[in-house]
């Protein structure tokens, strides 16, 4: 048999080599500290779970529900963007619940691009930014990640530089993996360009409410006219830690919500009903929960930046997000960020995302996930401190020279 054409674009996730190794070392008895995938330990609030319960048996919540969801969590959705965002949506055309904010992006891909069809999308970035549309059949060309003046004039270059000439860029922030932050400026100054250049933006704003220091970050259709050219995408997973129930939201423009519509008309009927019922609990608030969430990550945040600092590996302080994006320290960084991840893990009961699985301008960092309590995060910072103490002895006798790059 020959290699399925899709299959070839997906190359076997990065991680799985680490949890492997995770997974070995726990196997022969070892307490690794997990600060690898961005997997929330929180539990979901008390009250969305007694809805999702009171719903559950009730007549006809065990039939097929709504593709694009129940009308009420579409209008819960509306309200959300306008109290916290003041952007009015129309609840019939331009709201659409998705099977978690993954599969909404994924099958807006699939619906919008063509054989060959060029996005633009950050380097790192969040893996599915890029591979939703590698599956659909599209090319990408990467550009930076980090929203700075310096962003435009790579963008322009990109655009001017593509054939075919791009159809999308992709815009993520609060940043998974590394934990930038974007203005409204910066959102005028984008959906000018996208205007200009006739591209879609995908905004992906899965940490909308994962913030700590500074403003609330700003949602992309916060600019005038912006949804002209723009579909956003948020999630219960991190906001109201709801990962495992699989409710996320893409909002926007009507043509492009439409074609998202149509495909996930083909593909699924909308998540059960309770979890509808009860996810629209959970947008109607109370947000206390939300509140709560806010403050055991900024406590985690800080336990880390201290505890890491003081074993001797400086943590670049996360304003937002659930990630810290941290350079791979000195003696190590030859190794490339896989090597050092490897190694953390079996030398120090540690394990951490390597940066090369957000691609390629990744490899000099690691992403360190907040999702461990406080102590447990200071124990992490314990066994490093331990391990950076023996740098030169681990560098000279475990890794062979063919590791190193
Ligand atoms: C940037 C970003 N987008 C989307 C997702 C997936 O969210 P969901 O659970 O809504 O599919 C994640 C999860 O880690 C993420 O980091």
């Amino acid at each position: 048999m020959t290699d399925f054409h899709r299959i070839k674009r997906l190359p076997p996730y990065v991680f799985e080599q680490v949890n492997r190794i995770k997974a070995a070392a726990r196997a022969n008895g070892a307490d690794i500290i997990d600060l690898g995938m961005g997997n929330p330990d929180l539990p979901a609030p008390r009250h969305v779970i007694e809805k999702l319960v009171e719903t559950a048996g009730k007549p006809r919540t065990d039939r097929y529900s709504a593709s694009k969801g129940i009308g009420g969590l579409r209008r819960a959705q509306a309200g959300y963007y306008e109290r916290r965002f003041g952007v009015k949506l129309d609840p019939d055309t331009q709201v659409v619940a998705t099977l978690g904010s993954k599969e909404g992006f994924a099958n807006m891909a699939q619906a919008i691009t063509g054989p060959g069809d060029v996005v633009l999308v950050p380097n790192p970035s969040y893996p599915i930014h890029a591979f939703g549309f590698l599956m659909a059949g599209g090319a990408i060309r990467s550009v930076p990640a980090e929203p700075t003046p310096a962003f435009f004039p790579a963008l322009e270059r990109a655009v001017v530089h593509s054939i075919p000439k791009p159809i999308a860029v992709v815009v993520c922030y609060p940043s998974n993996p590394t934990a930038y932050v974007a203005s409204l400026d910066f959102y005028k100054d984008l959906v000018a360009f996208a205007k200009k250049h006739e591209l879609i933006v995908l905004s992906d704003l899965a940490y909308a409410e994962v913030y700590f220091d500074g403003e609330p970050p700003p949602s992309v259709l916060q600019v005038p006219g912006a949804v002209d050219v723009t579909v956003e995408f948020t999630s219960m997973s991190k906001t109201y830690s709801m990962a495992g129930w699989r409710m996320g939201f893409a909002v926007g423009n009507e043509r492009l919500l439409a074609a998202l519509a149509r495909v996930k008309s083909y593909l699924d009927y909308g998540a059960y009903t309770p979890v509808q019922v009860a996810a629209t609990a959970a947008l109607n608030g109370p947000d206390d929960c939300i509140v709560e969430m806010r403050d055991i990550y900024r406590r985690r945040r800080d336990a880390l930046v201290d505890s890491f600092g003081r074993a001797g590996w400086p943590i670049p302080t996360p304003s937002a997000s659930m990630f810290a994006w941290v350079p791979i320290p000195e003696p190590f960084r030859g190794l490339g960020s896989l090597e050092f991840s490897k190694l953390l893990v079996e030398k120090a009961d540690v394990a951490v995302a390597p940066g090369i699985g957000f691609g390629e301008h990744g490899d000099d960092y690691v992403r360190i996930a907040i999702v461990e309590n406080e102590q447990r995060i200071r124990q992490a910072a314990r066994n490093i401190r331990r391990f950076l103490e023996t740098a030169d002895k681990t560098l000279h006798n475990v890794v062979p020279l063919a590791a190193r790059r």
